[in-house]
This record gives C-alpha cells, sequence and structure tokens, in this order.
C-alpha cells in the first residue's frame, strides 16, 4: 500500500479564523495532521485551543460570514478518486453535501443541539438515511432500527418512536452514534463524545466506538481534553494549544513519555482511580485569542521558561517517534540561552 493509499485525510496548513469585535481570533492557526486509514487519531487539549473548530472546518460548518478558512487544504482520499480539497469546496455545493451525508459523519459535541426535541429519534434517523441512500422509508426504518440495535438500544422496535427527552443522556449518545453511522462514513469524526457522561457510561460509549470501528473499518478522529481517553483509544494524538500543535506522536508515547511542558501539565491534571493526591492544574490562564505572545504561546505558563522563548516561537522539532514544538528539544538552542 503506498503512503498516498493508507492516508485518508491530509490536513495542511489549516488556518481558520473568525472576525469579531474585539479583533480577529485565530482558533485554528496553521495546523498540519494525517489520519490513516482504520485508525483513531487523537485531538487533545484545554477548552478553547480550537478542537471543535478543527472538525467544523474538515465538516465545512464554519459559521459564516464571520468565520472563514482563510488558508490550507483539506485533502480527502476517498475510494479510488483522486484527492478531494475540502476547503476549497463551496459549504453549501453538492460536493460537500455528499462527503457529509456519505463519507463523513460527525457526533456532536452538544447532543441536545443535533438532535431535534420535537422530532421522534426515529424520523431524524430514518430523514439521514432517505437524504443520501436511495431507499424506501420502510427500508430505512429497518436499517434505523439495526443500528439503534447495533449501538445497544435495549428495546430498538419501540424505542425508535420516543422523543430525544425520553432518553438518557447515555442513550442520546448511542443514538447520536447511530445517526452519524447511517451513511457507513470511511471518517468519524467524534467531538468529546462523553464528555457529559459518567465514568461508566464513559467507558460503555467507548468500547461500543472501538467495537463498530472493528466492524465498519472506519478511521476515528477523536476530540477530547482527557490523555486518558486518548491513551486508551488512540492511535496517534496531536495535542493543540492556542489554534496550533504543540505535540505529536504515538497516543502510547504522548501518555508514557510526554515531552512538552503543556503535555506533562495535561497529565497531572487527569484524575487517578486510587491515587488521593490532589490534582495540579496548569498554572495560569489560556491568553486571550487577541493576545497571543510573540514567542512560544505556551511561555508565560511553563515552569521551564527560558529567554528564547519569550522572543522565538519554537518549530516541531522530531524525536524518535514524537514531534515537540519546545526550545527544550532543540540542542542548538539550549546552551546558549537558557535563563
Ligand atoms: N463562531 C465563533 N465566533 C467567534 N469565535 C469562535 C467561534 N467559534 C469558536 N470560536 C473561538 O475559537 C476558539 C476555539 O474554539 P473551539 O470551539 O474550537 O475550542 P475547543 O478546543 O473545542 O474547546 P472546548 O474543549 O471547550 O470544546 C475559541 O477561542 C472560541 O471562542
Ligand atoms: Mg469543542
Amino acid at each position: 500500500m503506498t503512503e498516498q493509499q493508507d492516508t485518508l485525510l491530509r490536513v495542511s496548513g489549516l488556518k481558520t479564523h473568525f472576525r469579531t469585535e474585539q479583533g480577529t481570533i485565530r482558533a485554528v492557526d496553521g495546523i498540519d495532521f494525517e489520519i490513516k486509514r482504520g485508525e483513531t487519531f487523537g485531538i487533545v487539549g484545554e477548552s478553547g485551543c480550537g478542537k471543535s473548530v478543527t472538525a467544523y472546518s474538515i465538516m465545512q460548518l464554519i459559521e459564516r460570514p464571520q468565520g472563514d478558512i482563510v488558508s490550507g487544504s483539506i485533502e480527502y482520499m476517498g475510494e479510488g478518486a483522486r484527492p478531494i480539497d475540502i476547503a476549497a469546496l463551496d459549504p453549501n455545493g453538492p460536493d460537500m453535501r455528499n462527503l457529509r451525508g456519505n463519507e463523513i459523519g460527525m457526533i456532536f459535541q452538544e447532543p441536545m443541539t443535533s438532535l431535534n426535541p420535537i422530532y421522534t429519534i426515529g424520523n431524524q434517523i430514518i430523514e439521514a438515511i432517505v437524504l443520501h441512500q436511495r431507499v424506501s422509508k420502510m427500508e430505512a426504518r429497518k436499517r434505523a432500527i439495526e443500528l439503534l440495535d447495533r449501538v445497544g438500544l435495549s428495546d430498538p422496535r419501540s424505542q425508535i418512536d420516543d422523543y430525544p427527552h425520553q432518553l438518557s443522556g447515555g442513550m442520546r449518545q448511542r443514538v447520536m452514534i447511530a445517526m452519524a453511522l447511517s451513511c457507513n462514513p470511511r471518517l468519524l469524526i467524534a467531538d468529546e463524545p462523553t464528555t457529559a457522561l459518567d465514568v461508566t457510561v464513559e467507558a460503555q460509549i467507548l468500547d461500543l466506538m472501538r467495537d463498530l470501528q472493528q466492524d465498519f473499518g472506519m478511521s476515528i478522529m477523536l476530540i477530547t481534553h482527557n490523555l486518558g481517553v486518548v491513551a486508551e483509544n488512540c492511535d496517534r494524538v496531536m495535542v493543540m494549544y492556542l489554534g496550533k500543535v504543540i505535540e505529536e506522536g504515538s497516543a502510547v508515547d504522548i501518555f508514557y513519555n510526554p515531552r512538552h511542558p503543556y503535555t506533562h501539565g495535561l497529565l497531572e491534571s487527569i484524575p487517578q482511580i486510587g491515587l488521593s493526591s490532589r490534582l495540579t492544574p496548569i498554572e495560569g490562564a489560556v491568553p486571550m485569542m487577541q493576545d497571543i505572545p510573540t514567542g512560544c504561546t505556551f511561555a508565560p505558563r511553563c515552569p521551564h521558561v527560558m529567554a528564547i522563548c519569550e522572543d522565538d516561537p519554537p518549530m516541531l522539532f522530531p524525536s524518535d517517534s514524537e514531534r515537540t514544538k519546545c526550545w527544550l528539544y532543540s540542542e542548538e538552542a539550549l546552551p546558549q540561552h537558557a535563563k
């Protein structure tokens, strides 16, 4: 298999900005990553770092006109076809609608904003199926029941006629997964699919997604703020801070051998069962998007800050299997710039 065939999605130099009265918000500011076929790729970072905007950019669901993809490409390699640059497609055009309905499914961060309270869950799944696949309503209903069964609803034949408010949070999340899977996607984007759920239900939903990935053979882009979830579920991961990638590597390496001081901070803020020690939050607050430091964006909060960090932005320095955007990992920078 060539490298080109193996890659399903390649994002290069992506910038998605919003114009607001307070100035330009560089929500995503020049990120590069690839998702391979069949893998689970994690995106992790604190609130506001640009995870959802990355997902919305891939789906071309950025709120316009205040938001826009201002540069970069999002190449999607569907079956046999030449790559399609999603960033260049009309968000409302037929090609983008086709990708959203037949190739890329998304589980949104807020289930209640994407499930319509006035329609039954069955109606909503059936509508999605009929819209994108040439099947009758009867066929679509049969397929919806199969999907609801597959995602673990106990009585899908009757629950298909329930309204969203009749279901628990965990059940609604399962319905969201069924909706996202109704198009048999090659790529499933899951934006914090378990944040609103308690730990037991979270584990069940993540197990379910792993099983479905094996059955459907899809790639998953899993967005979370929890590095523990990444370690258990992802193959590779990128860590975002203020719209940029600050570290990337295999999930195992990032979890067991994190290099960037920010990633260390994220790890120390994960609760661990059985450990009574207090969580250590990362010091300081994320700067306002309009007020980003000129050197390393993490410098004002970094316990290892050096003089160079305040002046020059670091690049992604490679090591064996990770790449880390931190001057601590640049051999030339260290000796002469240490404070
Ligand atoms: N429609 C919008 N208009 C203006 N700014 C926006 C808009 N959508 C997102 N942003 C800004 O872009 C930045 C990134 O937001 P995003 O939703 O991607 O964060 P996130 O990493 O998903 O955070 P969370 O973990 O809280 O979901 C934030 O500063 C946010 O305020
Ligand atoms: Mg988000």
